[in-house]
């Protein structure tokens, strides 16, 4: 960990208008610049809060009798145009006060195979799940979906990250409102790109007790700087996914050094709640050195609130195997959950 803090040369960021960060006021006061900070060079700013319309669907009960199944239609208008998310709430019948798991989903379909409900279900868990590309397509059409709503000439300025980002926000504004849900015991959790995602989102909203970051790799959990070769890094991720961040992001292709911040200062944001970081051995596109080295750096913003926090609630961990949001891991992420709610971590 010394050695490779050493090559990647990061400098230190828990730094406002060069003068140390050292309490909690401190570092506080520069939350919201930071914020802004990664919205303006990486990410883009997200657009001005729409109140949907809601209309919930009940599907019934499922999943061998243990939960009530309503489908959640979101729909929004803005500039003359409309467009509808559905969405799709579990919960485990006959619980009051359910935790949930708010999960980004790369499927349309409820299960599937990075989301095993049943066994989510009988952990004591309800979900709030939504399908990515229901918000706006994984392209570079910024004319799609909610997207559509807020272009001009076809351009946004905000990335797509940013954008379902938005709605995972305004999931977390519905589940407070509902009687069923412990809008206190809220989870997001995230795999790969909708790992980014989690971690932005969590990192702007302040809601959710526990954010689970899996596999989320280059421009989620690792830094940025002092990539090996064959890790993902800021060139590749904005010549393949440029529309994942705002115009101005590649500026830092091949200048990383010059970025005024790095990724662990995401992670930061996610403090003082609770954040558990996966990687998978065999996943060297998404660098997991470079996932672990930051939340060894980002665990100074947990000490600022109180020493010995970030051993408490900011957690990193490695399975065997390839890039994929497995069993393996839903139990890490579920059993780290549990343990937060019954020792009120
Ligand atoms: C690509 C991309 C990664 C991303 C991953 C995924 O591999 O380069 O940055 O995390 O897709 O979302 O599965």
């Amino acid at each position: 960990m010394v050695n490779e803090l050493i090559k990647r040369n990061i400098p230190d960021f828990f730094v406002n208008n060069g003068k140390k960060i050292e309490t909690k006021q401190e570092w506080e006061d520069y939350r919201p610049y930071l914020k802004e900070l990664l919205l303006k060079e990486e990410y883009g700013f997200l657009p001005p809060k729409i109140i949907p319309t809601v209309r919930v669907e009940k599907e019934g009960v499922d999943f061998a009798g243990k939960a009530e199944w309503e489908s959640v239609y979101f729909t929004f208008e803005n500039n003359g145009k409309s467009h509808t998310v559905k969405t799709g709430l579990i919960l485990p019948k006959g619980k009051e006060k359910c935790p949930v798991f708010l999960s980004l989903n790369f499927q349309k379909e409820i299960p599937n195979k990075y989301l095993p409900v049943e066994e989510i279900i009988d952990t004591g868990f309800g979900i709030f799940a939504f399908c990515y590309e229901e918000v706006t397509a994984d392209n570079n059409d910024f004319t799609n979906g909610l997207c559509g709503l807020f272009e001009e000439n076809g351009k946004c300025p905000f990335g797509k990250i940013s954008l379902w980002a938005y709605f995972a926000s305004i999931c977390m504004d519905y589940l407070e409102k509902r009687q069923e849900v412990d809008k206190n015991s809220v989870a997001i959790i995230g795999h790969s790109r909708l790992g980014k995602t989690a971690l932005l989102t969590s990192a702007l909203d302040e809601r959710f007790k526990l954010t689970c970051v899996n596999d989320s790799g280059c421009c989620g959990a690792a830094v940025s700087r002092g990539k090996s070769k064959e890790n993902e890094t800021i060139e590749k991720i904005t010549e393949t996914f440029p529309f994942w961040f705002t115009d101005g992001f590649k500026q830092y292709v091949n200048n990383e050094s010059s970025l005024p911040f790095d990724q662990h200062m995401l992670l930061a944001l996610v403090a003082p709640r609770c954040l558990i970081v996966g990687g998978a051995e065999e996943d060297a596109w998404a660098d997991n050195k470079g996932q672990h080295l930051s939340c060894a750096l980002a665990a100074k913003a947990w000490e600022l609130y109180d020493k010995g926090l970030a051993d408490k609630r900011l957690n990193y961990y490695e399975r065997r195997g390839t890039h994929f949001l497995s069993r393996t891991d839903w139990i890490v992420y579920m059993e780290g959950f549990k343990e937060i709610l019954k020792n009120e971590i």
